[in-house]
């Protein structure tokens, strides 16, 4: 099986986590469209979505599921995304798709998050293979960058990308991220940062791999 295989397979294996009536949350990527997919054949079933990007909205009102202001929903009973790493904890690094604020935003919302990823997404330590997304405010993207220099990283500007939120991404290579809270706290600190990549502080409450094995599944001890 290849990558896209192995995606489609866990899109269509999160459809087991929807519940009639409820509203679900929509992240972003090439997995996700899978997902989107798979919710169509159960769209009348359920109350409708929130999405994370203008690009999964689009494919969610072209299909004709509904898509709500996240300001008028009482409650998002699950979100359901792909990231770029995912380690052990469940932490994730997201954002390949510039879509990391909206998703942070719906994945702190939703009761539970369901991520979805195929197995060459799976690491030891976050950063290993991916650099890490930082959305910023267009000026202060020099000092941002120099911030994250300080923190030992090598930023680079992501060239011709403004998020749907109007903003820049800065992408850093070379962190070796040992604490993930931590340095997801710290990077959010700096003055013009709108938000990091790191989904380490709310990580995921369910992961769906896909292997040429089949699906694993990892629930979160609470
Ligand atoms: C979007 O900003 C990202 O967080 C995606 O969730 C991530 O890049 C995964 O994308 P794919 O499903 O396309 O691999």
């Amino acid at each position: 099986m290849n990558h896209d295989e192995l995606k489609k397979a866990v899109g269509w294996k999160a459809l087991h986590y929807i519940k009639p009536s409820t509203i679900i949350g929509i992240g972003t990527g090439s997995t996700v469209s899978h997902f989107i997919d798979a919710l169509y054949t159960i769209k009348d079933k359920i109350e409708g979505t929130v999405s994370s990007s203008l690009c999964s909205t689009q494919k969610l009102k072209s299909l004709g599921i509904p898509v709500f202001n996240l300001n008028q929903v009482d409650e998002v009973a699950v979100y359901v995304d792909g990231a770029d790493e995912i380690n052990p904890q469940m932490q994730m690094i997201k954002g390949g798709g510039a879509a990391l604020t909206r998703e942070k935003i719906v994945a702190a919302v939703a009761k539970k998050f369901i991520c979805i990823v195929d197995s060459s997404k799976e690491v030891g330590v976050l950063g290993s293979s991916v650099p890490l997304p930082v959305e910023v405010i267009p000026m202060a993207r020099v000092y941002v960058a120099r911030r994250l220099i300080q923190l030992g990283g090598l930023p680079e500007y992501r060239l011709n990308v403004i998020t749907d939120n109007g903003n820049i991404i800065l992408d850093v290579y070379n962190l070796c991220i040992v604490d993930p809270i931590f340095l997801e706290k710290t990077i959010n600190e700096i003055p013009g940062v709108v938000t990091v990549g790191l989904f380490a502080s709310r990580s995921a409450d369910v992961v769906l791999i896909g292997t040429k094995n089949g699906v694993k599944t990892i629930v979160k001890n609470n």
